[in-house]
């Protein structure tokens, strides 16, 4: 049977193992988009890159009779004349864009189940963001309808369950949760497109999580229509593990030369600011002037950025790339911040132990590993005399000062024995020495809820220094502690 086997996890991301009629293929990864009638990158040259699986779009080949017949005769894959696992799209993008599909649902599934596709797609309606509910709706049902159909027709496949509902929340947490229900192999957020082309990440980040929040966890889950690096480690930290790219060549076609934190115009390139076999072995001039190159080049970046968000699900480290490179555009920022509101949720999937903290901003002060610390304070129970110190030097007990337990606040996380200075997450995580106000609050709040829980049992001492005068937690924390100021 089919099916999808979770090798490594960090964040809601995952390393995984998809097993389909023409091989497996790791996730995440991204599809080239292949189009037989205007490639300029054939499939066959798509593993050089990096590739493990196609995307192709079914609609297409079946309105063009030459294609059709081939593809009847000899199978998608002798079409492409490639051998790797190939998806097929069913035109519901065409649908979306140019409504001029005259395909119906069955007709298109049974196109794809007959030319053998890998992993076929019921002709779902996808609704624009921003539409009328009622709209949005409609769309949905019909979308489920025609996903019933489609379970029915398609026997020896993978099918995927396409999830719609606009930008309505409720109606994507339904979506996701009826189309579970029927059960596919592969699940797929649509719709997205408007949103990806006018950078409305923050939204698209919402739609993600509560389309992952109703979906089984240990199926794949693609989105549709997202091919430009600069998401991928945002989207794969909220559990995405399937992407396919038309942006590649699109961006070629306009021009564009992609890089994993934006896109330049081609024109203004002086220099090619990346190293690969593209870039490496042609002048600045010969890709200015070359589709194909620039088609390439994209291509190499896209996947070397892939690579790079496995690597850093493999250690542990996908929020340092995510909070990295999210610093090249305020959108994708705002993104990261949004996201933060979901920490709770993330830290249920994310590991408990990983690699040493890097605090890499004021999104780290958010991050799942710091809320975890926080619902562990309950295990510190204490009695007699507590310092609680915001000096990290402190080693001891002085003299004159005769404390039972001594506490080092280390922000983001906040207060923690100073037996614990070696260990995970607080004792080993890297904090700049000039600290930001975000993970001096985080640590505060912690503070408070460490005297809160230990009000009554025991007797506490907070002694600040210079850098944390003025906050107005450290007032908070004078009705529960003694407080002090280190000058
Ligand atoms: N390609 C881009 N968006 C979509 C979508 O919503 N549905 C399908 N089937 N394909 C897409
Ligand atoms: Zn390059």
């Amino acid at each position: 049977m089919h099916e999808f086997e979770i090798l490594h996890k960090d964040l809601m991301g995952r390393i995984g193992k998809l097993r389909t009629a023409h091989g497996h293929v790791e996730t995440p990864t991204i599809m080239p988009v292949i189009n037989p009638n205007l490639c300029s990158i054939k499939a066959g040259e798509m593993k050089k890159y990096g590739a493990e699986m196609l995307i192709t779009n079914a609609y297409i080949i079946y309105r063009k009779e030459d294609l059709r017949e081939e593809a009847i005769k000899k199978g998608i894959h002798s079409l492409l004349d490639c051998e790797m696992p190939i998806m097929t799209d069913s035109g519901s993008y065409q649908l979306s864009e140019y409504k001029d599909v005259e395909v119906s649902n069955s007709e298109i599934l049974k196109f794809q189940q007959l030319i053998d596709s890998d992993v076929c797609v019921p002709l779902d309606i996808p609704t624009a963001p921003y539409e009328k509910r009622e709209r949005a709706k409609n769309d949905l049902e019909e979308t489920l309808k025609r996903m019933r159909e489609a379970r029915s027709i398609i026997q020896n496949k993978m099918l995927a369950g396409v999830v719609q509902g606009s930008t309505f929340l409720d109606l994507r947490g339904e979506s996701a949760k009826r189309a579970a229900e029927i059960g596919f192999d592969v699940y797929a957020i649509g719709g997205v497109v408007p949103l990806l082309e006018s950078y409305k990440f923050d939204k698209l980040a919402d739609i993600i999580v509560t389309s992952k929040m109703n979906l089984p966890l240990n199926a794949p889950v693609h989105l549709f229509g997202a091919g430009h690096p600069m998401l991928f480690p945002l989207a794969v930290a909220l559990g995405c593990d399937l992407f396919d790219s038309a942006a590649y060549a699109l961006y070629a076609k306009g021009k564009r030369y992609i890089t994993s934190d934006g896109t330049k115009k081609v024109k203004d390139l002086r220099v090619l600011p990346c190293s690969c076999p593209v870039c490496s072995a042609y002048s600045v001039e010969e890709v200015k002037e070359s589709e194909d190159l620039l088609a390439s080049h994209n291509l190499w970046v896209t996947f070397a950025e892939m690579r790079m968000v496995k690597q850093s699900i493999a250690e542990g480290s996908l929020w340092e790339l995510c909070e990295r490179r999210c610093r090249a555009y305020p959108v994708l920022l705002n993104a990261l911040k949004h996201i933060t509101k979901y920490s709770a949720l993330i830290e249920k999937y994310d590991p408990a132990t990983k690699r040493p903290f890097f605090y890499l901003g004021e999104c780290s002060a958010q991050r799942p590993e710091v809320l975890r610390y926080s619902y562990r304070l309950n295990r510190f129970r204490l009695s007699g005399n507590v310092l609680i110190t915001t000096d990290l030097k402190e080693k001891g007990v002085t003299e004159s000062e005769k404390f039972d337990h001594l506490y080092l606040v280390k922000p983001p996380f906040g207060p923690y024995p100073v037996e614990l200075g070696e260990s995970y997450p607080v004792g080993q995580s890297e904090i700049p020495a000039e600290i930001d106000n975000e993970a001096k609050t985080v640590a505060l709040q912690n503070v408070l809820k460490l005297l809160a829980m230990n009000t009554g049992r025991a007797k506490f001492v907070f002694r600040y220094d210079r850098s944390w005068s003025g906050h107005p937690l450290v007032e908070e924390i004078g009705k529960y502690a003694e407080v002090r100021r280190k000058e």
